[in-house]
């Protein structure tokens, strides 16, 4: 496996770390492509991360936002990962709106808007429907029962193998999700792992031998880097 995994004295350096990550994978990617591609995660962890970007003088019209899944609530929710990502990052910065491709959560079935988003990502990446795009960078989080986007333990999202969106079910509510193959197709996965709750899923997660339909996490094996940071509080028990 191509795993690497890193443990930061605390979040402020798991952060530091992160930035330093992204900013390399986001000059190569412009470098060679002369676009970065990056499918944003939700939660509180990340957020420093954004915030912190907004700072940074980027070539913003070379890079384009995408969201690794996201809560079925209006834009202008709370809950929203597109409204914690506007708000710390995205309302900050000069960058053509076009460059933001949010799911939209407007429509009233689930399902129709998860096919929507998914010809929308079919059409930016110029593939065929049977073929999965390659994001440059896919940030991702954790949950303390080992779920990761909207890839909850237990559901039938988990098996989806021939979509690149599909529905998340959090507890009977509906979310839109990125595929295990979508996320797996990845050039660079990282996930952000913070705070002394993760640390027996993480234990799972890492095990050599587990089931998956309990621990979601362990079904990200991307093709290209698979990179895990972690504060110490985090990976205590590895
Ligand atoms: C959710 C959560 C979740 C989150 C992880 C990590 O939508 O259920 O937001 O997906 O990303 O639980 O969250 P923290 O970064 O806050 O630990």
């Amino acid at each position: 496996m191509n795993r690497i995994v890193e443990v930061l004295a605390d979040k402020t350096d798991l952060i530091k770390r992160s930035q330093e990550i992204l900013l390399s994978r986001l000059q190569a990617a412009i470098e060679a492509r002369n676009q970065f591609t990056i499918a944003l995660a939700g939660g509180s962890t990340p957020k420093p991360l954004y915030e912190s970007l907004a700072s940074q003088p980027l070539p913003w019209s070379k890079i384009h936002f995408f969201w690794g899944d996201e809560r079925y609530v209006p834009a202008s929710h709370n809950d929203s990962n597109q409204l914690m990502t506007r708000q710390a990052l995205l309302d900050r910065i000069d960058i053509p709106q076009g460059n933001i491709h949010p799911m939209d959560t407007t429509v009233a079935d689930p399902l129709e808007a998860a096919q929507k988003h998914e010809q929308d990502l079919q059409e930016f990446f110029g593939v065929k429907q049977t073929e999965m795009p390659k994001f440059d960078l896919i940030l991702l989080g954790m949950g303390d029962d080992g779920h990761t986007a909207s890839l909850f333990p237990k559901t039938e999202a988990l098996s989806v193998s021939d979509r690149l969106i599909t529905v998340g079910n959090k507890d009977g509510q509906p979310r839109l999700t990125f595929t295990v193959p979508l996320i797996n197709q990845a050039r660079c996965v990282v996930f952000l792992v913070a705070g002394e709750n993760k640390r027996s899923a993480l234990k799972e997660v890492f095990a050599s031998q587990g089931d998956a339909q309990n621990y979601p996490s362990r079904l990200i094996q991307p093709q290209g880097e698979l990179i895990w940071l972690l504060d110490r509080q985090a990976a205590a028990e590895l």
